[in-house]
Order: structure tokens, then sequence, then C-alpha cells
């Protein structure tokens, strides 16, 4: 039996719970919001999709009742604040501090072998928020962010090389903001062939540009930000954990040493399994990519520095 909590049943934890359920990622879901009736709702409104979409999911939809979630092998974040246009994600720090602190704390008092995977923004330090407040060994606490923005990454290459998208691999790594994040044109292929042979520095540094904006880019048009990709790209870890699929995706991890740093969360590559990361994998950067990761650890650092003025 496998138990995932999805905690916020607003647009990024109803659509992650959601591809659980509807792709039988795990045994139960069970989608837990402060907001009286919510979780409640999206989950029948889901459960009504079981025929339609054929799939056969235990579903528990609950408002504010941490007895619900207990014994999860995984509890998602999502929980707090989105950003509305022009806000940065580092503008939520103070009121998703609040709310990360109280849900990571009740979560493992229900399920002290949970597995967290950390969505709400800033995501990086609210990734080392749950680092200093829950105890927790690093292996047991995942950001989600690079999985995200490596999916818009491969989708403005294949639309550049106007190739198939799922032929496209590339990653992006470092901080998960808008001046913070490094697509690594170097290692991006198409069938393992280097973008650089397919398109002009001009076309791929726009690429470039396009993916670091990706997420500003959808707040703009839709006036909040995006939750398709950011519930699936969460939904596709929680099923590396529970099938032990040994996935190599950029996530924020805890670094004790690794790419040169200490006391600090950022997206690297890490190797996720049923134990969590359960590697970190050091790549080597160009010179550029090097100045630019040092550069995002020093903002996200900052970030951190901004979290513990406010808690
Ligand atoms: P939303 O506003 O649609 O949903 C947030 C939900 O959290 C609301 O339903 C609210 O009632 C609930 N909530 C607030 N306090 C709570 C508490 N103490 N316990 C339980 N539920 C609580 O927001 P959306 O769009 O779903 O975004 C959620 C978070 O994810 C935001 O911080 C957003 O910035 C972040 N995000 C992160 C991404 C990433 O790649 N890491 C991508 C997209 C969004
Ligand atoms: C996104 O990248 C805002 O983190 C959110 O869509």
């Amino acid at each position: 039996m496998s138990k995932v909590t999805v905690i916020g049943a607003g647009n990024v934890g109803a659509t992650c719970a959601d591809v659980i359920a509807a792709r039988e990622i795990a045994d139960e879901v069970v989608l837990i919001d402060i907001k009286e009736g919510l979780a409640e709702g999206k989950v029948l409104d889901m459960y009504q999709t079981s025929t339609l979409l054929g799939f056969d999911t235990k579903m528990v939809g609950v408002t504010n009742d941490y007895t619900c979630t207990a014994n999860s092998d995984v509890v998602v974040v999502t929980s707090g604040m989105p950003r509305k246009p022009g806000m940065t994600r580092e503008e939520l720090i103070g009121v998703n501090a609040a709310i990360v602190k109280e849900v990571v704390g009740e979560s493992l008092k229900y399920s002290p072998n949970a597995i967290i995977v950390m969505v709400s923004n800033p995501m990086d330090t609210m990734t080392y928020l749950t680092h200093k407040v829950s105890g927790l060994p690093s292996n047991r606490i995942i950001g989600m962010g690079g999985a995200l923005d490596s999916s818009r990454f491969r989708g403005y290459l294949a639309k550049a090389l106007g190739v198939n998208v799922n032929d496209v691999d590339g990653m992006v790594i470092g901080g998960h903001g808008d001046t913070t994040m490094i697509p690594l044109l170097s290692k991006a292929t198409c069938k393992g062939i280097p973008v650089t042979d397919f398109a002009s520095a001009e076309t791929l540094a726009k690429v470039v540009a396009d993916t670091m904006v990706g997420g500003a880019t959808l707040t703009k048009l839709i006036g909040t930000s995006a939750w398709y990709a950011p519930g699936a790209a969460s939904a596709m870890i929680v099923e590396s954990i529970l099938r032990d699929q040994k996935k190599m995706v950029p996530c924020c991890a805890w670094l004790d040493g690794a790419y040169g740093k200490k006391d600090l969360c950022i997206g690297v590559p890490v190797v996720i399994g049923r134990k969590g990361i359960e590697k970190i994998v050091e790549v080597n950067l160009t010179p550029e990519e090097k100045t630019a990761f040092d550069r995002s650890a020093e903002a996200v650092s900052k970030t951190n520095a901004v979290l513990r003025e406010q808690v």
C-alpha cells in the first residue's frame, strides 16, 4: 500500500493529486487544505472521473484534519500563496514560511517516515526552512523546481529546433528563480546530438531566455501562476520515489560540500528513488555555467538570510 498526501488543494496541489490518482501512481491520495470544503469537493470531482478515465485509486479530501494523512510515504507541500503578475517568488517568503513550518510539523507528527516534496515558493528557501525545522535526513527533503524548469526548457528547445519534444533532453539547475536558474545548454541534446549542432547561438540564447522567464510568462497570461506542468512535475517526482525509478532529475537538494557549497539547498541533478534523494550527481560545468551557479548560490543564500530575519 502506498499513500501520498498533498497539502494545499489549490491549482498546483489539486493537479498533482489528480495526476497521481489518474495514473495510479499511489494506492491512496489524500488532499488537504485549510479552506473548508475545498479539498473534499475537488476530490469528489476527481473521483467522478474514475470510470471515465478507467482508474481505481483511493482518494480522500479533508479540511485540516491530519489524522487522515497518517502513514503517508510522501507528503507534497503546495500550501501557500502563489505569485501574482509582477511579483517575484522571493516576495512570498514571510507568508509562506509560516504556512510551510506549520504543515511540515503537522504532517511529520502523523507520517514520521515520509519523504517531503516541497513546492511552495520561494521553493529553494522553503526547502532550506524544512531542513532547519524538521530534523529530517537530507535525502528525505526534495525541492521541486528544476523538474518543471527543465520541462519548459525541453519544450522551448523542441519548438526552436522543430523536433519531437520527447527527443529533446536537457536540464535546468541552480535556484528556481527567473534570474537564478541555469538552463544547461552545453548538456542539452536531441537524440544524443548536442542541440548546438541544430540551431544558431542566437536561437539558443532565446530558448534560454524564454525558459528563465517561463513561469513569469504564464503568470502574466493567466493572472496567477501556472499549475498543469507544476502539478505534473511534482507527480513525476512522487512516481520516481514510490516506484523506485531512479530517475535523474534536477531537484533542490541540501548541499554539504557538493558543487563546493555548504548549508544551502539549490537545484542540482539528483537520482530519485525509494529513499528520496539517493545520489547527488556532480556534472562538469563550463566556466560560464560554473560562474552562473556560484552567482545563483549567492542569490539563494541571500534569500535564506531574509527568511532568518522574517521567521
Ligand atoms: P493556490 O492559491 O491555488 O493554492 C494554495 C492553497 O494552499 C490554497 O487552496 C490555500 O487555501 C492553501 N493553504 C494555505 N494555507 C494552508 C495551510 N496552512 N494548510 C493547508 N492549506 C493551506 O496556489 P497554487 O497556484 O496552487 O500555488 C501553490 C504554491 O506553489 C505557491 O507558493 C506557488 O508559488 C508555488 N509554485 C511552485 C512551483 C515550483 O515549481 N516550485 C510552481 C508553481 C507554483
Ligand atoms: C512557476 O515556475 C511561479 O514557480 C512558479 O510557474
